[in-house]
């Protein structure tokens, strides 16, 4: 008998993920020249001056191999968190993390459970090492925690919750979460992803970092990419517990966080009042583009973070596709089944009206879809 050659099963059904384009692709096929991103949730003022500083200072030294444990940037975390080291571990953005849990933790047929409108790199992990997923859905707009204590099981290895959630900007909040987190068994990681953290202002809002100092079985991601500004550089991490950070270590590429991705987000760290900038920026953003949306008529959803989904009672692909011409770049949602949607990230004011500039001309141009 002949073998075929190919890929591992279910690797063939698995949609490869589809980022924001890049505005060069975008200048590149269209042919325009002022072309803007809201596209990714990256921070539209850009990195803070020290970490661009840091990022010149380092290139001297690019011939090198990094540091392959970032102990500087560890050190600096563990103090900037109150951890200790041996509780961190850094990826090649958060994202990262998340696939090295697959590689320690998970076997084909091992169960996981997180929301079915959830940021779409939990169902990756789940295919890529053949594991299997109770997705309960979403409850207005938010991660319902009582469903999905409901789809944990006792043998269940993983439960993603991705706070605040990606697509939809929404939190659970902490009684929520203390609620929850005390019906799960002890042998169920609860990963907490807190890619937006930095963003959230609400007084309800739960840090995490309290439940690892608990001793819970639980990993907080947190990444640079966001309101770092340091996206392009790729870096992020997990918070747990130092067993589980050792297994993760040890499947861990050697070198995975790059010397200019350390020295950016050492300096990026001590320079807090980039943050609150950025934070600034962020929700006067919020604030207006609420407004002109919903004066446009279009429903949004309220959001902690530095996004907004967006509906349109017309297709998002449509839509996205016209605000492309238009040289604005926003997300499309079919992808995570809200079809008549965007998703669009907060800019700076200038950006902000000219997509609802760009919008306004779009929803006269699209029709509607079917009630
Ligand atoms: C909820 C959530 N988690 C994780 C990530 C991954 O971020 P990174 O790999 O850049 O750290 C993102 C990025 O969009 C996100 O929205």
């Amino acid at each position: 008998m002949t073998r075929k050659f190919g890929p591992k099963p279910g690797i063939e059904q698995i949609r490869p993920y589809q980022g924001g384009k890049p505005i060069e692709e975008v200048q590149r096929e269209l042919g325009l020249q002022d072309v803007i991103k809201l596209a990714s949730n990256e921070n539209p003022l850009g990195p803070s001056p020290r970490a661009l500083e840091a990022i010149r200072s380092a290139a001297k030294q690019v011939h090198l191999y990094p540091d392959g444990n970032a102990y500087y940037l560890k050190q600096a975390l563990a103090e900037h968190l109150d951890v200790d080291p041996s509780q961190i571990l850094l990826g090649n953005g958060s994202n990262e993390v998340l696939q090295m849990l697959g590689e320690a933790l998970l076997l084909p047929g091992d169960h996981l459970a997180y929301s079915d409108q959830a940021f779409v790199v939990y169902d990756l992990i789940r295919a890529i090492f053949g594991a299997k997923a109770t997705k309960p859905p979403l409850r207005e707009y938010t991660y319902d925690l009582e469903a999905l204590a409901e789809a944990v099981r006792p043998e269940t290895k993983i439960v993603f919750i991705a706070n605040p959630n990606n697509p939809t900007g929404t939190y659970v909040r902490r009684n929520e979460l203390e609620r929850f987190l005390d019906r799960i068994p002890e042998t169920t990681l609860v990963v907490l992803d807190e890619a937006y953290f930095e963003y959230v202002t609400a007084p309800d809002y739960p840090n995490g970092l309290e439940y690892v100092r608990q001793g819970r079985n639980v990993l907080v991601t947190r990444t640079f990419s966001k309101i770092y500004g340091l996206a392009g550089l790729r870096v992020g991490y997990g918070i747990g517990r130092p067993e589980l950070i050792s297994w993760l270590n040890r499947v861990r590429q050697p070198f995975n966080v790059n010397a200019l991705g350390q020295a950016a987000a050492r300096a990026a760290l001590e320079d807090q009042g980039h943050l609150e900038k950025g934070r600034r920026i962020n929700q006067v953003g919020m604030a207006y583009l609420e407004e002109a949306l919903r004066s446009l008529g279009l429903e949004v959803v309220p959001s902690v973070a530095n996004f907004l989904l967006v509906h349109l009672k017309r297709s998002g692909a449509r839509v996205a596709e016209a605000l492309l011409r238009r040289g604005v770049i926003v997300r499309p949602m079919g992808g995570y089944r809200f079809p008549d949607s965007i998703r669009v990230t907060i800019g700076l004011p200038e950006e902000n009206e000219r997509f609802v500039a760009a919008l306004r001309e779009v929803l006269e141009e699209v029709e509607q879809t079917a009630p």
